[in-house]
């Protein structure tokens, strides 16, 4: 069983970490020093004056690996990659001042911009050995938990998180058409609840933009609207892989480059702009 708290407690039993940004097409790595972690992310406290924060506010994505020497050969590792979430909570940046009272001597204070703090709060974490170097990365993520494998694995998750398996996970870059992007929209409303005024806005941008060109479409936008309204986000996605299968249709039928399925694109475009 994996647990997302095992993690949490491997990178707080072991601190130091390496941490890689992006700097443009060229990866960064440096050792950092893990605040603390708990059921909502990693943290850090960074020098805003670094590089590594001009980058990071560039590009949110972050790898971080965590590393505990010994048995089995080799030690165990713990990677996070995720997406890095700064914090500017006022409370937050007195307690890193008291956990690291050395920063005051470098002049930082609670109201400093160069004392920065971030976590990792969404994304992946697994762990690595050597007794399982080639098996299937097996993920967690906070938010969120996904396997890789071929299997269905069996996760038991220690906070308020949901599932799904990754043949039902649509990435951005794949939620290309309007239905996708209805999909899209709905798997975040189940992984992302914090965000979920933002998720539901765009959710009905997109299904009034859906309806508006495609009539037809008006019963199953329903019943997916109503599972959406419900919190059963899990049936939602599988009703509106429906959609998908019936845009996809739509597709087919219409000829050269599909006047309906186009006309929805620009219908989308003009909802969302
Ligand atoms: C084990 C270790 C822990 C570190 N912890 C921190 C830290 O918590 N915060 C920080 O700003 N720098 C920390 N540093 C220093 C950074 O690695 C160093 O400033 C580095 O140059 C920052 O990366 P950059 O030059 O790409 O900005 C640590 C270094 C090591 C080796």
């Amino acid at each position: 069983m994996m647990k997302f708290v095992d993690r949490v407690k491997f990178a707080n039993e072991n601190p130091a970490a390496w941490v890689a940004t992006s700097d443009g097409d060229q990866p960064r790595v440096r050792g950092l020093a893990l605040w603390f972690a708990d059921e909502k992310g990693f943290y850090f406290q960074i020098g805003g004056m670094k590089d590594m924060c001009r980058q990071l506010l560039k590009n949110q994505k972050v790898e971080a690996a965590f590393h505990k020497p010994g048995e089995p050969a080799g030690g165990t590792v713990l990677r996070v990659t995720g997406v890095v979430e700064f914090m500017n909570d006022a409370g937050l940046k007195e307690k890193v001042l008291a956990d690291r009272p050395f920063l005051r001597q470098f002049g930082l204070a609670a109201d400093h911009p160069d004392l920065v703090i971030f976590r990792i709060s969404k994304g992946e974490a697994f762990f690595w050995n050597f007794e399982t170097n080639l098996e299937p990365k097996k993920l967690i993520i906070a938010g969120a938990a996904i396997t890789n494998g071929n299997t269905t694995a069996r996760l038991t998750i220690e906070s308020n998180v949901s599932i799904l398996r990754e043949k039902d996970v649509l990435t951005e870059k794949n939620a290309a058409s309007p239905a996708r992007k209805i999909y899209y929209i709905v798997q975040l409303m189940y992984l992302d609840q914090e965000n979920l005024t933002d998720h539901h806005r765009i959710y009905w941008n997109f299904v009034r933009a859906f309806v508006k060109v495609s009539p037809n479409s008006m019963k199953l936008i329903d019943a997916i609207s109503e599972h959406v309204l419900c919190t059963r986000y899990y049936q939602a996605l599988k009703l509106i892989r429906r959609l998908i299968g019936y845009e996809h249709a739509l597709m087919k039928r219409t000829m050269g480059a599909d006047k309906e399925i186009s006309t929805i694109q620009s219908g989308y475009v003009s909802y969302i702009n």
